[in-house]
């Protein structure tokens, strides 16, 4: 049973990016009521016109409704006393100096893990294909290569036979890849031999590494190829990134309510919210008109109303995505037009809207601005 502790728990995962800490210890949540399926959640910001305003209220959204049994969340904005801002302040400030080593991703990067409740779902073709059309709207992205021992990005991308190096802090540098800042064990390992020595570290201890020791830099996006399976690394990402959430690949065929449970046993286990489902590999037209169904159809439109969240794009089956997996010249990148890469970049846009990144004027750098306006107010007078 959903319990007011639970709903706690899933709200520390709704960070305030700038503040850089999560609503929870800034002491920004002043209710939680649960009634039946509707949770209410009052929210305290630090200025009621705060720019994140509404990023606040969809994550808190998000986060509440992917616990079990609640159905409706209702969130309530309110705004704190000056009192209360300044011990907010102050607590945000002791958090940035405690937390100095926790990971290297900027609390405001907007982190997807692209999950699936079984492998061969074409998991790593749409992370890869998914992260260069955000690039391609103009964002700054990241693709991390969860799969640690099963990684296929970097030959997806055509730089297999790369290395990633160190810099002078001993940091590990990403590879820039076609745009991407990309991390992959396949960048550390120069054998099959040696990337099997990996299978003795723990999965959640490596991703730790990558996360902590790569230096990400400020991207807007992290999309991050998760291994198949649905348990501890999944826990272990929500742990070290409590912004992260979930898209969940499926093809047509696959019996929706089968991957719907596991998936939200994986949602309920890890806090981690469900943005959505990608469907791949579906019916394909021909250019001739006709209309094949190789995988069925619909398990994509069953799932995400199964799990209650929109079906963020259809991706059909199309020759040219295992051509551009094994070329290392992914599909949008080379035939942007064909009807996989448009309805990448359509999945992107959508991906956009449903956790739209950092707004650039957030709500310290306002209060700061108006001091300092008032500041040179009074000088002036
Ligand atoms: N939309 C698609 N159309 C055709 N082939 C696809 C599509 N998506 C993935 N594939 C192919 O299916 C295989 C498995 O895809 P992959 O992305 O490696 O899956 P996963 O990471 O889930 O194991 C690859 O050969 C890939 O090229
Ligand atoms: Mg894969």
């Amino acid at each position: 049973m959903t319990t007011r502790h639970d709903i706690e728990q899933a709200l520390r995962g709704v960070v305030d990016p700038e503040l850089g800490g999560d609503v929870v210890e800034l002491g920004m949540i002043k209710g939680i009521d649960l009634d039946g399926g509707t949770a209410t959640i009052t929210v305290a910001l630090t200025i009621a016109g705060c720019p994140m305003r509404s990023q606040i209220e969809g994550d808190v959204k998000r986060k509440v409704g992917a616990l079990p049994e609640v159905d409706t969340v209702t969130v309530e904005m309110g705004e704190m006393t000056q009192e209360e801002r300044s011990e907010v302040m102050s607590k945000a400030r002791f958090k940035a100096r405690e937390d100095a080593e926790p990971t290297m991703v900027d609390p405001v990067t907007r982190v997807i893990a692209i999950s699936s409740g079984k492998g061969g779902v074409g998991k790593s073709s749409v992370s890869v294909n998914l992260a260069l059309a955000l690039a391609d709207q103009g964002f700054s992205v990241g693709l991390l290569d969860a799969d640690i021992w099963g990684f296929s990005i970097p030959r997806m991308l055509g730089v297999g036979s790369a290395r990633l190096e160190a810099a002078d802090d001993a940091k590990i540098v990403p590879l820039e890849a076609k745009g991407l800042k990309l991390v992959s064990t396949g960048l550390l390992v120069d054998d099959e031999d040696k990337a099997l020595m990996w299978r003795g570290l723990m999965l959640s201890k490596a991703l730790q590494q990558f996360l902590t020791d790569v230096a990400w830099g400020s991207v807007d996006y992290l999309v991050v190829d998760m291994p198949p399976g649905t348990g501890d690394i999944q826990m272990a990402l929500s742990r070290l990134l409590p912004q992260a959430e979930m898209v969940v690949v499926t093809t047509p065929q696959m019996t929706a309510q089968k991957v719907a449970s596991r998936v939200a046993d994986m949602a309920r286990r890890s806090f981690m919210p469900v943005i959505g489902v990608i469907e791949n590999m579906a019916g394909f037209t021909t250019p001739s008109g006709e209309h094949f169904k190789l995988f069925g159809e619909g398990g994509g439109r069953e799932l995400a109303d199964d799990l209650g969240v929109p079906l963020i794009t259809s991706i059909p089956l199309d020759p040219y995505v295992v051509e551009g997996g094994d070329g290392g010249e992914p599909v949008v990148l080379a035939h942007p037009t064909s009807p996989a890469a448009l309805a990448v970049t359509e999945g992107a846009k959508r991906v956009i809207e449903l956790v739209p990144p950092a707004e650039d004027e957030t709500c310290t750098a306002r209060i700061d601005r108006l001091l300092s306006g008032l500041e040179a107010k009074a000088a002036a007078d």
